[in-house]
């Protein structure tokens, strides 16, 4: 699910560079429907191109749950067992968590529970952190809250913008997702409380 840019989906969607592990190739995984609060994203033309079962539905406060309801039947229809988020700018009920049980992956742009919402990556540059980076996480029902799957760190560098901070920490993401990705749909994770832990991770 994704609702802008896409840059997260087309890396999951590319083929992998020589050497990474990425879901199509390694995993029992693979990718098959899409769905959309934003008709006309970006991130559609990539779910396109990819041959993705689509879904788009203009989405307000009010539709929400109608929307949810749609998606749920749709990627159910086509055997979606594992939801990823990609830039999916809405939180997910608990409905809709409990459809998809073998779990909903998001990917933040900090190094979590630090700085959850919207613009982390600006939050971290103007809480001054020398360090950030970027989170896979399982979505639960609350902001950024759910178990932590892997993550990547990002040093601040004494000249990075705002922006340039972003860009470092987007290209960690476009690695990390699909990485992650594959190993959860592998079956590389443990459960020890809250913890998640893999040989990778
Ligand atoms: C990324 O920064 C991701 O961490 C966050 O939303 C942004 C989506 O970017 N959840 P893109 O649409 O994948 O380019």
């Amino acid at each position: 699910m994704a609702s802008g840019r896409g840059s997260n989906l087309a890396a999951l969607l590319s083929p992998p560079p020589p050497g990474s592990t990425f879901p199509q190739r390694t995993s029992p995984g693979r990718f098959v429907a899409f769905a959309t609060d934003k008709p006309g994203c970006p991130a559609l033309a990539h779910a396109r191109a990819s041959d993705l079962a689509i879904l788009e539905f203009p989405v307000t406060r009010a539709t929400k749950p109608e929307f949810e309801k749609k998606v749920i039947t749709h990627f159910l229809n086509h055997g979606v067992e594992i939801v990823v988020l990609c830039g999916y700018m809405r939180l997910v009920s608990p409905e809709f968590l409990r459809a998809f049980p073998k779990g909903v992956l998001n990917i933040h742009p900090s190094l979590l529970p630090a700085f959850p919402g919207l613009d982390a990556q600006r939050q971290a540059f103007d809480y001054g952190v020398k360090i950030t980076g970027c989170t896979v996480h399982l979505v639960d029902d609350g902001l950024d809250s759910g178990p932590i799957l892997a993550q990547a760190a990002v040093p601040v560098a004494h000249d990075d913008t705002a922006d340039s901070l972003a860009a470092k920490i987007l290209a960690e993401e476009h690695k990390l997702y699909g990485q992650t990705i594959s190993d959860f749909c592998c079956g590389r994770f443990q459960s020890q409380g809250r913890r998640r832990i893999s040989p990778n991770h």
